[in-house]
C-alpha cells in the first residue's frame, strides 16, 4: 500500500510538471504570476465569429484561469498572450535591462546615405510583396501549407542578400512554419553579439475559421514583411554595412501567441545575445488619414527606446503624424523580446482602439485594396533610419 501511494504521488507530480499536448502554458500579463495553463481550443476560440476576440466563446471552458479570462476580455489587438509552452525557463520581464540602454541623438548630417536610400523606396516593390503574400489562401501557422509563405520570404531575402545571409529558424515539432532571419553582418566583430532587430510576422489568420478560412492578411502583416524586404533590397544593393549587425526577422505563428518570436527570443536569451533594440511593424498600410500615421505603442516601459523612436520620426519622417497609444499585453512580437528583458517597441498604423485601426484585419477583406502603399513608404524610411542610426 505504501509503495503504491508513493508511486501514485510520483505519477501525479510527473503529470503536473508536463503540459499535455492539448494544453498550452501562456503568459497573459506582465506580472510574474500572470501565467496560466489553457486548452489550445480555448485560445483558438478567442478568434471567434463575433468581433476580433470572441470572449463569449470562453464560456465553453468553465475551468479557465480567471486572470486569463479577465485579461482576454480587456484585450483588443493581437493574441493578447504569449505561448510559453516548451520554453525553459519561463521568462519574466527584466525592467533593469530595458531601461539601461541609451540611444543616439538622430543626426541626418552624419548619415548622408539615408537621403539617397529614401529616394530608392519603391511603391511597386512594396506592392509586389503584399500581392504575393496575400495570394496564399492562408498563412495560418497550422495550415497544411504553412511552410510555403515562409520559404517564399526566405527565397526573397536570399535573392537580395545572398544565401549565406539568410537562415530558417524552425519551430518544429510545435508547428511547421519556420521563422526567417536575414542578417547584414557588421564590420566590428566585437559588436557581432549585439544585433539590431527589425521584425514583422509572416503568418495570417481568419478569425472566423482559422484552419480553413481565407486569410489574405495584406495589412496584417504582409505590410510589415514588405518593409523588411524593401530594407533588404535597398541596403543590399548599396552594399551597406554598419559596425553592428542588422537582423531582419519574419516571425511565424504570431497569431497563435507569438510562438515564433518567443522561440527566437528564448534562444537568443539562452545564448547571451545582447540584442540592443528590437523594432516591430505589425499592420502599417491602412492609412486613410491625409498624412500617414505612425503610432508608437509604448505601454510597458522601454522609455529610452520610445523617446529615440520619436526623435527618429521627427528627424527623418517629417511628413508623418506621430501618435502614441497603448496596446495592452502581448499585442505583437516585440513582446517576446520585452519578455526576456530586451528593449523593444512596436510602431504601427494605429493602437488597438482608435479610428486608425484597420477594421478588416483577421478577415477575408484584409486586402491591398484597403491600403495606401504610398504612405507605407514612411515606415520604410523609419526602418532604414533605425538600422543606419543604431548600427553605423
Ligand atoms: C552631426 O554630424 C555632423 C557630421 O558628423 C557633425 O559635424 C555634427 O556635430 C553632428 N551634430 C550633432 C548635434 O552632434
Ligand atoms: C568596436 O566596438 C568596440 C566596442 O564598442 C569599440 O571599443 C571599438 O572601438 C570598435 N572598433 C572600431 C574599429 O570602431
Ligand atoms: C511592444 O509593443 C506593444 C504593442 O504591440 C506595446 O504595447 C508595448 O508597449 C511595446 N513594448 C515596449 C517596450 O514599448
Ligand atoms: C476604447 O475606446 C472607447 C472610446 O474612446 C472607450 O470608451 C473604451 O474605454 C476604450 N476601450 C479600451 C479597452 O481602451
Ligand atoms: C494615397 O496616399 C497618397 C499620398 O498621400 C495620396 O496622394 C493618394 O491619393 C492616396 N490614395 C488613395 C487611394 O487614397
Ligand atoms: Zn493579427
Amino acid at each position: 500500500m505504501l509503495g503504491a501511494s508513493i508511486i501514485n504521488i510520483a505519477l501525479a507530480l510527473a503529470a503536473a510538471t508536463h503540459v499535455q499536448a492539448d494544453l498550452r502554458l501562456v503568459r497573459y500579463g506582465p506580472k510574474p504570476d500572470d501565467v496560466a495553463t489553457v486548452p489550445i481550443e480555448a485560445l483558438e476560440a478567442i478568434h471567434g465569429p463575433d468581433g476580433h476576440h470572441d470572449i463569449s466563446a470562453l464560456d465553453n471552458f468553465p475551468d479557465l484561469n480567471a486572470g486569463f479570462v479577465e485579461a482576454m476580455t480587456n484585450h483588443k489587438r493581437g493574441p493578447g498572450f504569449l505561448d510559453l509552452t516548451g520554453l525553459d525557463p519561463i521568462p519574466g520581464p527584466s525592467e533593469a535591462a530595458r531601461f539601461a540602454a541609451t540611444y543616439p541623438t538622430p543626426n541626418a548630417t552624419a548619415h548622408p546615405n539615408l537621403a539617397t536610400y529614401f529616394t530608392q523606396i519603391s511603391v511597386s516593390s512594396l506592392t509586389s510583396t503584399i500581392t504575393t503574400l496575400a495570394s496564399y489562401t492562408t498563412r495560418y501557422y497550422k495550415s497544411t501549407n504553412a511552410r510555403a509563405p515562409a520559404l517564399w520570404v526566405y527565397n526573397s531575402f536570399v535573392s537580395l542578400l545572398g544565401s549565406s545571409s539568410v537562415t530558417l529558424f524552425e519551430n518544429t515539432p510545435s508547428f511547421n512554419q519556420p521563422n526567417v532571419i536575414a542578417r547584414i553582418e557588421g564590420s566590428n566583430s566585437s559588436l557581432s553579439n549585439e544585433p539590431i532587430i527589425i521584425g514583422a510576422h509572416l503568418d495570417s489568420i481568419n478569425q472566423r475559421s482559422p484552419t480553413s478560412g481565407t486569410a489574405p492578411g495584406a495589412d496584417d502583416d504582409a505590410s510589415g514583411i514588405a518593409v523588411l524586404l524593401e530594407v533588404a533590397r535597398i541596403l543590399g544593393a548599396a552594399g551597406w554595412k554598419g559596425s553592428r549587425p542588422i537582423e531582419l526577422m519574419a516571425y511565424a505563428g504570431e497569431e497563435g501567441g507569438m510562438l515564433g518570436s518567443a522561440n527566437i527570443a528564448a534562444s537568443y536569451s539562452s545564448k547571451g545575445i545582447a540584442v540592443r533594440a528590437a523594432l516591430q511593424f505589425d499592420m502599417i498600410g491602412y492609412q486613410k488619414q491625409s498624412k500617414p500615421v505612425l503610432t508608437v505603442l509604448g505601454d510597458t516601459g522601454g522609455t529610452a527606446l520610445i523617446a529615440f523612436s520619436h526623435s527618429l520620426l521627427t528627424a527623418y519622417v517629417p511628413e508623418g503624424t506621430q501618435y502614441d497609444n497603448a496596446c495592452g499585453y502581448a499585442c505583437s512580437d516585440n513582446f517576446s523580446w520585452d519578455n526576456y528583458g530586451y528593449a523593444a517597441v512596436s510602431i504601427d498604423e494605429s493602437g488597438p482602439n482608435d479610428s486608425f485601426l484597420n477594421p478588416y484585419y483577421h478577415t477575408t477583406s484584409d486586402t491591398l485594396s484597403q491600403m495606401n502603399v504610398t504612405k507605407m513608404a514612411s515606415f520604410v524610411k523609419l526602418a532604414l533610419a533605425w538600422a543606419v542610426e543604431l548600427a553605423e
